[in-house]
């Protein structure tokens, strides 16, 4: 970074004298939106080569722009641009950078018809894009680690919970799937955000428009975008895209914080139902024992740090007037470190899912624990006759006995049964079974394993269209 005194701001005609050296620094946008430079870059041509094709700016001033512009893609990508605090952010950069290029006067044409605020509004819309895509693809990812995992440990048998107390038994199978149908839903919820987000602002000028005859539908065609802004006031002061963008990196956060709490448990020797890789955890530097959970555990705390974005950007724009205020370049770094945040964590947790280790017996162990099939027993008196209540009513002081004659329902006799309901036969010992509980829940939505297998079958189709449809290509755009 340069902090280059002489250098000429791009708006400085009016001012007397120099901005002072403080200001620049806390004014200065650069040190963070430098990562738009191929959105600004992109935007830039679009303008350029619309501008020429109305007419507005000489082809041969269109040609310069061009190949200027292109090099200053190939500097930064090189490492040899020279980015300057005083010019303020990444547009004045590139714009004086093609001064030097190609001469101040041709370079000076570029803005015709465009400020900082439409540009700045297009290029945020076109980096989310990119950004929003890949996390589409980081979440296809994860989706089909969970899937995997659900298909190799198909019949598994755990204890389902609700209260964190033993409540029926499920299919570890069901488990992972429901996290897919979460994740599936974030990405459904990334491509609506990204549909919302393809619609150009360029040509809002800085709020009113502007007097040139620009063709807006022709560089939102060029930028592969789907139609353009219809109010200039509300394109260059509307931050929705961030922020719905922000909300829905968020929900993300929440649904694998949920999950990476349960990989947590899963993993303490209490539960014991999963073993992750060696090569996710760590040790500790006192107790030789100890393979602490590190991975699931930053992800939940991570969680925190996105959420915080989504509020700080919320409250950034409250009650702000219109159209564009200085404060809309607060929206940047929040927004940089929740996609960064959001797609590191989707990455690691789709090879930690890949790579986690589960453990049948353990699980099936405790499937049955807690009088965790005492529904079913319900359900059977029901069957019998009796309204769902007096059922309820009844195997609640069957638990009662158990737990006083430390037994298990399994453990009762067809007299000890009989003693509290008439209705009792054989043909109950079946249903005390987990596996039993499990396969009778056999309607769509349930835990048995033709309905898994079938919601598993559903989601591979889903991640073929998905995949198909480029919804996490980065390069598609
Ligand atoms: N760096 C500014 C931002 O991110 C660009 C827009 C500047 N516009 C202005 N009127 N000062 O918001």
């Amino acid at each position: 970074m340069t902090q280059n005194d002489d250098v000429k701001k791009p708006w400085g005609g009016r001012f007397n004298v120099p901005t002072a050296r403080v200001v620049e620094e806390f004014t200065a946008s650069i040190n963070f939106d430098r990562e738009f430079y191929a959105e600004d870059i992109a935007g830039s041509l679009a303008h350029a080569r619309m501008l020429g094709r109305q007419g507005i700016i000489s082809e041969a001033d269109v040609k310069a722009i061009v190949s200027g512009l292109q090099r200053i893609r190939q500097e930064i990508e090189a490492g040899q641009f020279n980015f300057s605090l005083a010019l303020e952010d990444i547009h004045m950069n590139i714009e004086h950078r093609l001064g030097e290029l190609i001469g101040a006067e041709t370079a000076g044409r570029l803005h015709t018809g465009r400020s900082r605020n439409d540009q700045v509004a297009l290029d945020l819309r076109l980096f989310l894009r990119r950004r929003l895509r890949r996390v589409s693809g980081l979440l296809l990812d994860l989706i089909a680690a969970l899937v995997g995992q659900a298909e190799s440990n198909l019949d598994v048998v755990m204890p389902g919970f609700t209260h964190l107390q033993q409540a029926q038994p499920v299919l570890f199978s069901h488990h992972m799937m429901a996290y897919v149908e979460m994740f599936k839903r974030d990405y459904e919820r990334l491509q609506e955000v990204l549909r919302r987000l393809n619609i150009s602002p360029l040509g809002s000028g800085a709020l009113a428009g502007t007097s040139f005859p620009l063709d807006r539908e022709m560089v939102a065609c060029e930028l592969g975008m789907d139609g353009i802004t219809a109010n200039s006031l509300d394109a260059v002061s509307d931050r929705d895209s961030a922020l719905e963008a922000l909300f829905a990196l968020s929900l993300i956060m929440i649904h694998l914080s949920r999950i990476c709490e349960e990989l947590i448990l899963w993993s303490t020797v209490q539960f014991d139902f999963i073993s992750l890789s060696d090569s996710f955890c760590t040790g500790s530097s006192i107790m030789p024992q100890k393979k602490n959970p590190d991975v699931p555990e930053l992800i939940r705390g991570k969680s925190g740090r996105v959420v915080g974005s989504l509020v700080s950007l919320l409250v950034l724009m409250k009650s702000l007037p219109l159209a564009y205020n200085k404060d809309m370049q607060e929206d940047k770094e929040p927004l940089l470190d929740a996609l960064t945040t959001v797609s590191g964590s989707l990455q690691i947790m789709a090879d930690l899912i890949k790579e986690m280790a589960v453990k049948p017996a353990k699980m099936y162990s405790q499937a049955g624990a807690g009088f965790s099939t005492a529904t079913e027993v319900a359900d059977y008196l029901v069957r019998k006759g009796l309204p769902f209540r007096i059922a309820h009513e009844i195997v609640g002081s069957v638990v009662a006995y158990c737990e006083k004659q430390n037994k298990s329902l399994i453990d009762l006799t067809i007299s000890e049964w009989r003693n509290f309901s008439p209705l009792v036969e054989d043909d109950l010992f079946v249903l005390l079974n987990p596996e039993d509980a499990v396969e009778a829940k056999d309607l769509p939505g349930g835990t048995a394993s033709a309905q898994v297998k079938r919601q598993i079958e559903r989601i591979r189709s889903f991640l073929v269209q998905a995949e198909k449809t480029g919804g996490g290509d980065e390069a598609n755009n």
